[in-house]
């Protein structure tokens, strides 16, 4: 019996949040593997922020997804038929799976991982804390903006993927630690569970408020998620020289709008400001060992929040921007294969 293949393709480019509608459900046969293919069961699927941008026509840095396309995204899945020496069943794979339930890869494919049948760690984490997530947390704060021993680091969104981690990092390195988040719940898991020093909930009426006694030193270093309000309140509070590990800007994924540029903080604070993107570490050794080594140890806590179903995976995005959602956020596709 031929196996079935489920995929969202991008039938129409949403406006603001993911519409279902957004997507065409296909279902087709998996085709028969030629030499040197590898047909991988795609087990999680990672939810991005960065996927919503991928949908929009926009310059970026990588070609959008086209109209008619498998969503794009990355996942992790397990060799279920091998016509390749390189590949073997049961491995498991790392890599752009895309919004579908089965892949089929090529032995010679960029930018797939080949990891063994037993990673050692739970499936989910390896595409927060100990993988791509943690990979941008730590190249963050080690290479792009290094915060020292003493100094005060504030992270946004820092209740989610990227930025808890960033957070647990700040502390091994010594930092003073302030996270921003959405509501109290987070706020104190960011104090209670993962150890920041303090927490500021941006929704809050008194938030600047809050962000002032929170940073009685100012701010040193700044790892930024967000953008817009959050980014120009934490800006206003930094020192002169101040860097900035600019990672992201969630608060302008949905929006057509273009944020406004208002850059005199930075002449008057001489700060420093670096973007990056982890795609540009390709060879991620170093980050990796030093974050599992950190989880095993229980000094970095990785959470992941887990979402069912392929179908959902438009709905599920959504929750990247309610804020619905703690740690890293991945939606399982199918039970261990
Ligand atoms: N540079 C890179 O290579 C790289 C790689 C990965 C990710 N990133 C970036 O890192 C950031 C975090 O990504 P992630 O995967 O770790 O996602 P995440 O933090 O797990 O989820 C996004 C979080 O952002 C917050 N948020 C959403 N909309 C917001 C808004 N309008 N204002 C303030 N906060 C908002 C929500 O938290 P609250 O509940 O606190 O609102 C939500 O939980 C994103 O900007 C992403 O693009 C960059």
């Amino acid at each position: 019996m031929s196996l079935i293949n489920r995929q969202l393709r991008l039938k129409t480019r949403p406006e603001g949040l993911v519409r279902r509608e957004d997507f065409d459900l296909v279902e087709q046969p998996v085709p028969a593997l030629k030499d040197g293919e590898v047909l991988v069961r795609v087990l999680y699927i990672s939810m991005d922020p960065t996927n919503r941008v991928w949908m929009r026509d926009i310059p970026q840095y990588l070609p959008p997804v086209a109209i008619g396309e498998v969503m794009r995204a990355l996942g992790l899945g397990r060799v279920v038929q091998s016509r390749s020496a390189q590949y073997h069943e049961g491995d498991l794979v790392q890599g752009v799976t895309g919004w579908q339930d089965y892949l089929v890869l090529h032995e010679n494919a960029n930018g797939y991982v080949r990891l063994p049948a037993d990673p050692g760690i739970p499936l989910p984490t390896l595409l927060g804390a100990a993988g791509m997530n943690g990979v941008t947390a730590y190249y963050g704060l080690t290479e792009i903006a290094p915060v020292q021993p003493g100094e005060t680091l504030v992270v946004s969104a820092a209740a989610g993927s990227v930025g808890s981690v960033a957070g647990q990092i700040g502390k091994i390195m010594g930092a003073r630690v302030v996270g921003i988040a959405g509501g109290a719940d987070k706020c104190r898991y960011l104090t209670d569970e993962l150890g920041f020093d303090a927490a500021v909930d941006y929704k809050a009426a008194d938030f600047k408020q809050q962000l002032k006694a929170a940073t009685p030193d100012g701010v040193h270093v700044n790892f930024e998620n967000v953008g817009g309000e959050v980014m120009r309140a934490v800006l206003s509070r930094m020192v002169i020289g101040g860097r900035v590990a600019l990672c992201g800007l969630i608060s302008s994924y949905n929006s057509t709008e273009r944020p406004s540029d208002d850059f005199g903080v930075f002449v008057m604070k001489r700060l420093s400001m670096r973007g990056f993107l982890v795609l540009d570490y390709t060879k991620t050794r170093e980050a990796v060992q030093a974050l599992g080594g950190w989880i095993r140890e229980g000094k970095l806590k990785a959470e992941e929040t887990v979402a069912e179903g392929l179908e959902n995976a438009p709905e599920v995005l959504n929750r990247l921007f309610d804020g619905s959602h703690r740690g890293k956020l991945v939606l399982r596709v199918a039970a261990q294969a």
